[in-house]
């Protein structure tokens, strides 16, 4: 068994400095070692490299900001991954800031078409070209991988993006911060959604259990987990570039990940949205460490 990093020091999706710094330091605490550990065959053969694009010639299109740039990375980062995966490896893509599940998740789909994507967040990421109040992409991959209709005016440079996912394949956990324009969307598309609300209301277990019933009933199909690291509360996971309170625990954000693993059928792992420049020394290093926890966690580390 074969894990490939991509490292995707990028935050083109937000404007928050620092969430590039993420992979850096996620792999500098010890994370390839810690895989290695475990038992896996870890390729890694440096960070994803990427054209670097003067943001100042990429003007907004429409309400998108960093449009092209984020276009280009995550075209690029869907390679990197579709390569690893039709290779048999299991790609685990360390952000970096959301918008690179764009990539992630196409490449996942040119290798396993039959996926299904569970998406552990406080944030939907679901607006549209239309809907989005902030511009900022990390709100949007969603949106662009399921085709979403509010998308006919996003600009050309994304045409790449393949309306690979459908909606009765994807399903959320964690969600409490959503617009409402994102609500209309999750509600109009019958998108299943299991908020804290739900987590509070039934357990974690009885949660990933009925995520897992809807996009998955008969345990036969491939999974992409994309876990953005602000699914954590924020006294669990503070350094993030939008943090909400009322998050998952610790344990909850790890069952999640050790549940997925114990079906057998994980076949991409995001982790996104850790941000090293935001909060003190100390809070970056207990997120950093939850980061690393959460993948080993996702990779068998309780229960090999
Ligand atoms: N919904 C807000 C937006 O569209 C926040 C998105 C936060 N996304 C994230 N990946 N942290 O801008
Ligand atoms: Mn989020
Ligand atoms: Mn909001
Ligand atoms: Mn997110």
């Amino acid at each position: 068994k074969t894990a490939s990093i991509v490292g995707c020091p990028f935050s083109g999706g937000q404007p928050k400095v620092g969430v590039d710094q993420g992979p850096i330091h996620l792999v500098e605490a010890g994370l390839i070692d810690q895989l290695k550990e475990l038992g896996w065959n870890v390729k890694f053969d440096g960070h994803h490299q990427f054209e670097e694009i003067n943001t100042a010639n990429d003007p907004p299109i429409g309400k998108l900001k960093n449009p092209r740039y984020v276009s280009r990375v995550c075209q690029s980062v869907a390679q990197a991954v579709g390569e690893h995966a039709k290779n048999g490896e299991l790609p685990v893509t360390l952000g970096g800031d959301h918008s690179l599940a764009m990539g992630t998740i196409s490449g996942t789909f040119e290798a396993h078409p039959d996926a299904c994507v569970i998406w552990v967040d406080a944030h939907a990421d679901i607006n549209t070209a239309e809907t989005t109040e902030s511009g900022n992409i990390h709100g949007m991959p969603v949106s662009f991988l399921l085709g979403l209709p509010g998308n006919d005016h996003k600009p050309n440079e994304f045409g790449w993006v393949k309306p690979v996912l459908r909606t009765d394949r994807l399903v959320y956990i964690g969600l409490r911060d959503i617009d409402s324009g994102e609500k209309k969307i999750l509600k109009d598309n019958n998108i299943r959604a299991f908020s804290m609300h739900e987590v509070d209301k039934y357990g974690i277990g009885k949660v990933v259990e009925m995520a897992l019933d809807h996009v998955n009933p008969n345990r036969d199909r491939p999974i992409h987990l994309s876990f953005d690291v602000d699914a954590l509360d924020p006294s669990v996971a503070p350094s993030t570039g939008t943090p909400v309170r009322g998050g998952l625990t610790f344990r909850e954000g790890h069952y999640i990940c050790e549940a997925l693993w114990e079906t057998g059928l994980l076949v991409a792992l995001d982790l996104m949205e850790v941000n090293p420049s935001l909060a003190d020394d100390v809070s970056v290093q207990q997120t950093v460490a939850v980061g690393c926890s959460l993948v080993r966690s996702a990779l068998g580390e309780t229960l090999l």
